[in-house]
C-alpha cells in the first residue's frame, strides 16, 4: 500500500512543493522511500531516495524541481528492499516517461525476462520498474502516451494505480485496477491520488476512479476513458463535494486508523493469499526439513505462533514449540543447535526481544526463517529466508489486520506442509485451500451485518472490571488474543485460559453477572465447551460468545456469529475479527483513545 499522486498547475514553480505536502499527507499509506519527477523543457527531472519525506526533502530539496506538471510517490516496500533504485519513480530506458506504481504487479518476473531479452535495461528490483519499459515498447509505434498505455496495460497481471509523466507531453496518465484513485478538482491545478487527504486541504471537489478507467490530466480538461479489454463503457461522473477533515480522510472517513484497519481486514488478507505459492514452498520446506522448530514471537505476534503449534500438528503432524521471544534463551539455554529451525515472527521487524531470540539462536547454528509485515526490517536481515505479509502500514498501536495475515500465511504453510507430509488426502487440502480463498469475503460480511450489534453490546459491558476469555484447541490462542486487544486499549482487566482449565482455579473470579467470553465453533472441542459454558452460567455469569452453533447460542447473553462449515483449522481467522471490534468500541465507550494506547508502543525495541 503506496501513496501516488499526480499534480497539473497552472503554477509554474510552485508544483514540486504542492507533490512533496500532497505525499506528506499520505505517508500513512507507506513511509520507507519518496520520489517526485516533475517535466519541464521536453525533460524529465526526478529526486528520490530511501527514507523519510521530511529527512529526504532536507537532503534533497525536493520543491527545487522545475515545471507545473508532475507525480510523486512515498512508498510501502512489497517487492525489492527500501533503497534508493528501488524508489519511484521508475523510467523507461531513455528517460521518456516516469511512472509511479501503487500495488502489485503478480506477472514481474515472466515480463522482466521477456523485456531483457528485447533488449531492456533494468535499475531496480522491483516489480512496479516492469510497466515504463512495457509502455516504452509502444511510444514510437503510438500517437500519444495515453495510447502507449493502453497498449501495455493488458500485459499485467495484478493491481495497479498508476501515474505516468512524459518529458514532451503536458499531461498526466492515470489508470486504476484493484487499487485506489481520486481525482481532485482545484482552483490553479488538477490533482489525482491514491487518497482524498492528499489533496484535501486545496479542495474537496473530487472524482472517484472505477476500476478499469483510464485518466488523462492536460490543462484544464480531464479525459476519462476504459483501459482496452474493460468490459463496461467509462461511466463520466460529477464531481462530489466532501466534508472531511484532512486528518478523517487518513483514517477513511472513521474515527480511528484501528477501526479502518480492521475494515481493511478482507483486502489485508486477498493479498496476502497472492503471496507467490514457490514462496510459500520455500519457506515450508526449510520447516519440514528441520527436526527442532520453534515459533518464536511477542505481544500479538506470539499468539499467532501459539496457532501455527496448533495447525503444524494438526496439518502436518509436526510437533513444533512455540515460545514467547523475551524467555526464548531461559526456556530453550541449551537446547538449541546447528539442526534448529527458528521461525520468528514480527510485524514490525524491529521488536527487540525478538531480534534478540533470533540472534541467540543464530550463534547456536540454528536456521532463521521469519515473517514480518515490513519490508527491510531488521529481522528480513538476520534471516535466513522470510516472507513478507501483505497488510500494508499497521498506524494503530494494536495489531490487528498485521494479525490476521499472520495467520493466514500460517494457514497457508500449514497447508502445504500437510501436502509435503502427505498426511491428509490431496482433495482434502484442496477443500480448505478453497474455504482460504473465501474468507476475505466472509470477513467483509462479519464486520457488515454484526459491527453494530457488537457495540452495542460493548457499549452494555464495557464498565465491567474484569472479563474471562476462553477457548479450545486452535481457539485458545484466539482467546488470548481477544484477552489482549481489551486490555491493551479499553485498560479492562482480561484473562483468558484454556476453557478446561478454567475450572482448575479462574472459575473462582466468577460471579453472578461476570462476563465470560467463549469462542466456541462447531469442532471436535464444541461438547467439551458446552460444559464448560454451563459451569459458568450455573455461577450466574454473562456468557458472550463466538460461535456458529444453536446449542452455545441459547445459552448465550450475546452472541457474535460466524458463519457455518468453516474447517477448524481457519476459525481463528474469522472468530478474531469480533474480539477486535468489541475491544476497539469498549474502548471507545470508555473514552480511551484506541490508536494510542497508554505505556504501549507499536514495535518495542529496547530489551
Ligand atoms: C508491542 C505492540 O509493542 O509489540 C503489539 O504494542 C505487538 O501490538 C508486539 O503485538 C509485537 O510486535 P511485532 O512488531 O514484533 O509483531
Amino acid at each position: 500500500m503506496c501513496g501516488i499522486i499526480g499534480v497539473l498547475s497552472t503554477d509554474e514553480g510552485d508544483t514540486a512543493r504542492i507533490i512533496r505536502e500532497c505525499l506528506k499527507r499520505l505517508e500513512y499509506r507507506g513511509y520507507d522511500s519518496v520520489g517526485i519527477a516533475t517535466q519541464y523543457n521536453g525533460k524529465l527531472h526526478i529526486k528520490k531516495d530511501k527514507g523519510k519525506i521530511d529527512d529526504i526533502n532536507r537532503k534533497l530539496n525536493f520543491d527545487t524541481l522545475p515545471g507545473n506538471i508532475g507525480i510523486g510517490h512515498t512508498r510501502w516496500a512489497t517487492h525489492g528492499e527500501p533503497s534508493r533504485v528501488n524508489s519511484h519513480p521508475h523510467t523507461d530506458c531513455k528517460n521518456r516517461i516516469a511512472m509511479v506504481h501503487n500495488g502489485i504487479v503478480e506477472n514481474f518476473i515472466e515480463l522482466r525476462e521477456q523485456l531483457i531479452e528485447e533488449g531492456h535495461k533494468f535499475q531496480s528490483e522491483t516489480d512496479s520498474e516492469v510497466i515504463p519499459h512495457l509502455i516504452e515498447n509502444f511510444l514510437d509505434e503510438k500517437d500519444s502516451i495515453e495510447e502507449a498505455v493502453q497498449s501495455a496495460l493488458p500485459q499485467l497481471v495484478g493491481t495497479y494505480a498508476l501515474a505516468i509523466i512524459e518529458k514532451d507531453s503536458q499531461k498526466i496518465v492515470f489508470a486504476r485496477k484493484e487499487s485506489p484513485l481520486v481525482i481532485g478538482i482545484g482552483e490553479s491545478a488538477l490533482y489525482c491520488a491514491s487518497d482524498i487527504p492528499a489533496f484535501l486541504p486545496m479542495t474537496n471537489r473530487v472524482i472517484f476512479i472505477n476500476d478499469g478507467d483510464l485518466v488523462v490530466l492536460q490543462p484544464a480538461d480531464i479525459k476519462m476513458t476504459r483501459i482496452r479489454g474493460q468490459p463496461s463503457p467509462i461511466q463520466i461522473r460529477e464531481p462530489v463535494l466532501i466534508d472531511w477533515t484532512a486528518e478523517m480522510a487518513q483514517k477513511g472517513g472513521m474515527p480511528h486508523f484501528m477501526l479502518k484497519e480492521i475494515h481493511e481486514q478482507p483486502k489485508a488478507v486477498q493479498n496476502t493469499l497472492k503471496i507467490r505459492q514457490e514462496e510459500i514452498q520455500h519457506l515450508a520446506t526449510l520447516l519440514n526439513d528441520s527436526n527442532n522448530l520453534i515459533l518464536t514471537a511477542a505481544g500479538t505476534s506470539y499468539h499467532a505462533c501459539l496457532y501455527g503449534g496448533y495447525l503444524f500438528a494438526n496439518l502436518a503432524r509436526m510437533n513444533v514449540n512455540q515460545v514467547i521471544s523475551s524467555e526464548f534463551s531461559e526456556k530453550l539455554g541449551g537446547t538449541i543447535t546447528d539442526t534448529s529451525t527458528i521461525l520468528a515472527i514480527s510485524q514490525s521487524g524491529e521488536t527487540s526481544d525478538t531480534l534478540s531470540a533470533v540472534g541467540y539462536a543464530k550463534n547456536h547454528g540454528a536456521k532463521i526463517t521469519a515473517i514480518t509485515n515490513v519490508m527491510g526490517s531488521s529481522i528480513t536481515r538476520a534471516a535466513d529466508y522470510f516472507l513478507y505479509t501483505l497488510a500494508g502500514p499497521e498506524i494503530g498501536v494494536a495489531a490487528t489486520k498485521t494479525f490476521v495475515v499472520q495467520i493466514t500465511t500460517l494457514a497457508l504453510l500449514g497447508l502445504t506442509l500437510a501436502e509435503i507430509r502427505g498426511v491428509y488426502d490431496k482433495s482434502e487440502i484442496r477443500q480448505w485451500y478453497n474455504q482460504l480463498m473465501n474468507i476475505p469475503l466472509q470477513i467483509e460480511q462479519i464486520i457488515e451485518k454484526q459491527e453494530d450489534y457488537i457495540k452495542t453490546t460493548a457499549d452494555i459491558l464495557a464498565q465491567k472490571p474484569n472479563f474471562l476469555f476462553l477457548g479450545r484447541g486452535i481457539n485458545t490462542p484466539t482467546a488470548m488474543e481477544g484477552a489482549l486487544k481489551l486490555k491493551e486499549i479499553s485498560y479492562i482487566h482480561a484473562e483468558a485460559y484454556p476453557a478446561g482449565e478454567s475450572k482448575h482455579g479462574p472459575i473462582a473470579l466468577v460471579e453472578p453477572e461476570f462476563p465470560v467470553v467463549f469462542i466456541a465453533p462447531s469442532d471436535n472441542t464444541l461438547d467439551r465447551l458446552l460444559g464448560n459454558v454451563m459451569e459458568m452460567k450455573a455461577r450466574g455469569a454473562r456468557i458472550i460468545s463466538v460461535t456458529d452453533n444453536t446449542k452455545i447460542q441459547n445459552l448465550s447473553d450475546y452472541v457474535f456469529s460466524i458463519p457455518q462449515g468453516i474447517a477448524p483449522i481457519l476459525t481463528p481467522i474469522l472468530n478474531v475479527i469480533p474480539l477486535q471490534l468489541f475491544s476497539y468500541y469498549a474502548a471507545v465507550k470508555r473514552n480511551y483513545n484506541p490508536d494510542k494506547p497508554r505505556n504501549l508502543a507499536k514495535s518495542v525495541t529496547v530489551l
